[in-house]
């Protein structure tokens, strides 16, 4: 994780730095720093651990002035965030400084070997290593150009380095110009006119430039204000193209919510038509996913479908394993990305292997990815984030158009990943047996669900009087049966996440095999229950909690009033067909989440310890 920004042109680099910075804070935000390079060809280091603003207080007392410079926002892995361990980090010689995205594995080799070379660290973090080590290439060359000798010490250093990285150097001996390599974490150049740029996300440039050059693995990238040059850090050719960011610096504001989580999932009435228009094909009953790149004949030979994600995309995996099983009657398998990764599971021919990354980024999913890829498989994308790794590397696949999510706990991405696996669902079940009549009634009620989920919306005042009833509680349960165990996972996910409440989510028959030992009158359970084909069934584990005196609260279809009298509260959601109901059941959970946060004081986008893109193991 962690987001790093460079910036070469003429304007000063500090602003642009830090309002990148303020973009990319998702990435992580134990501490935050910057070095310029001065007029005078001394690099200015400033560093601090906490928020950003931090490091905007300590600019403050002591500016740093140039117009170049890079700059990290960590989310620690080595090293406890503080100042000394906040990047940028210098070199023996303190005329290099390096910014780093990733984890060097072999750092205490490599630290151990410099320091019996005389090399002193500041820091414990793995990234110090890689400073130093690439300063001890610059010093020990006999290039006499200054840049060719910058990029050659890049080239000597990083084959002696194992692990990931995105990168971002400067020298005080090269004035305007900057270095960036990948391996295995997202670096983009943006370019602009007369200033160039080096980021982990465009999200952070997009106010300065929609040209965009995203990098690939093993690239390496020199930037003037005038100039960039991509090779591979070997110095073989690399070929790119330049696209255009297809979104607007507005869609990355908060606007007049108080928190993105809040925006996002108030966004949801809109993404989630976003994930579905333009799929639905009325005369087949069926949908299109274009991107798949498969011929119907190929469809309709799957015999099974592996979803992978993390956190919350596994979460929608699981709803979709639920949907795909009930639409197409294909076996369907939800594996953790990072168990698939090591598992070595067997896959046959006639196996999909789909990944499920809001992102795109994570390294775990990617590494699930280029598993299956390495097997010899097709493994296809469901991915948010435009031009991401997994989008561009993985062998076709479905965006899912709903905009940047900016807040930590995903909202917005899980109920666009349910819908185009819905999809998926509807599609693969019109080949097999799924009638029309049956198919056009998935299509009218997709069409019907974003003024559904306004209808929830209107709710969240309600759900805010729960969450002050209920917000000192210790822990929580999240129960549910059949399509709402993935609901009732998510549900305790963002709980957990965001409000700092022990929460765990259960399928709701599980709860006489142990879990009923934690129903107390402090831990209320939150059952979620539209009248479905289970509805009984959950009434009788509701009773089962009352009866021990667990405050309850219950998420049911409009219209079913006699939870009124069973549960303490009730929240209403639209009738919806079963298989959809995960979309709809999913949102009064968030707002649950959310308005707890709030009520418990929490930072709702930037909850503690997390990161939104993980990309490190
Ligand atoms: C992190 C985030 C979660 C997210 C997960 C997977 O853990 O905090 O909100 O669900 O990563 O992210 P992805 O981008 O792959 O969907």
């Amino acid at each position: 994780m962690c987001g790093i920004i460079g910036y070469v042109g003429k304007a000063s680099a500090a602003p642009i730095l830090i309002e990148g910075l303020r973009r990319l804070e998702y990435r992580g935000y134990d501490s935050s720093g910057i070095a310029i390079l001065n007029g005078s060809n001394t690099i200015e280091l400033r560093k601090r651990s906490g928020r950003l603003d931090n490091l905007k207080d300590l600019l403050l007392e002591n500016p740093a002035t140039g117009s170049c410079g890079i700059s990290h926002t960590r989310w620690a892995t080595h090293g406890e965030p503080s100042d000394e361990n906040a990047h940028p980090h210098s070199d023996q010689s303190g005329r290099l400084a390096v910014v780093h995205n990733g984890v060097i594995e072999n750092y205490k080799i490599l630290k151990d070997r410099l320091t019996e070379e005389g090399h002193e660290f500041v820091s414990q973090t793995d990234s110090e290593v890689l400073a130093h080590l690439i300063g001890k290439c610059y010093d020990s060359s006999t290039v006499s150009d200054s840049k060719d000798r910058l990029v050659s010490a890049v080239r000597e250093a990083l084959p002696q380095v194992s692990g990931t990285y995105g990168i971002a150097v400067l020298h005080a001996d090269i004035p305007e110009f900057l270095v960036g390599a990948r391996l295995g974490s997202p670096l983009v150049l943006g370019l602009g006119r007369g200033e160039n740029f080096l980021a982990s996300d465009v999200g952070a440039i997009v106010t300065h430039t929609k040209d965009a050059v995203y990098l690939q693995d093993r690239d390496l990238v020199c930037l003037t204000p005038d100039d960039f040059n991509i090779e591979k850090i070997d110095g073989a050719d690399s070929t790119y193209e330049v696209s255009t960011v297809d979104y607007t610096p507005e869609q990355a504001e908060k606007g007049e919510y108080p928190h993105f989580m809040l925006k996002e999932i108030f966004e949801q009435p809109t993404s989630i038509g976003n994930a579905f228009r333009g799929r639905l094909v009325d005369d087949q009953a069926s949908a299109i996913l274009g991107g798949l790149g498969l011929t119907p004949r190929e469809l309709r030979d799957i015999d099974r479908i592996v979803l992978c994600g993390c956190g919350t995309a596994s979460h929608a995996a699981m709803a979709g394993e639920y949907i795909i099983e009930s639409l197409a009657r294909i076996p369907t398998e939800v594996e953790i990305a990072s168990e698939f990764r090591y598992r070595n599971p067997p896959l046959d021919k006639n196996t999909l292997v789909f990944v499920i990354s809001q992102s795109g980024e994570t390294i775990d999913t990617l590494a699930a990815m280029r598993e299956g890829q390495r097997k010899g498989h097709r493994v296809l994308g469901i991915v948010n984030s435009v031009g991401s790794t997994i989008a561009r590397e993985s062998d076709g696949g479905s965006y899912l158009h709903s905009g940047p999510e900016i807040g930590v706990a995903a909202t917005k991405s899980f109920t666009s990943q349910v819908t185009v696996l819905a999809l998926l669902g509807l599609l693969l079940g019109r080949m097999k047996h799924l009638s029309v009549e049956y198919g056009q009634n998935v299509l009218k009620e997709l069409r019907e669900l974003p003024a559904k989920v306004e209808q929830v919306l209107l709710q969240s005042e309600r759900i805010r009087q729960i969450a002050i009833k209920y917000n000192d509680v210790p822990a929580m349960l999240f129960l549910g049966r059949q399509f709402h165990y993935a609901t009732a996972l998510e549900g305790a996910l963002k709980m957990k996440e965001i409000s700092y409440i022990f929460a765990s989510g259960h399928a709701a028959a599980e709860l006489k095999h142990g879990i009923i030992a934690l129903v107390s009158e402090e831990v209320p359970s939150v059952f979620i229950m539209p009248k479905d084909s289970v509805y009984e069934k959950n009434v009788s584990t509701l009773e089962e909690v009352k009866a021990r005196k667990g405050p309850t609260i219950a998420i049911t279809t409009e219209g079913n009033t006699e939870l009124e009298e069973l549960a303490d509260e009730v929240i209403y959601i639209p009738p919806v067909m079963e298989c959809l109901s995960p979309i709809l059941a999913a949102i009064p959970l968030q707002l649950l989440s959310y308005h707890f946060s709030v009520e418990r004081g929490c930072d709702v986008d930037k909850p503690r310890n997390l990161a939104k893109s993980v990309t490190v193991e």
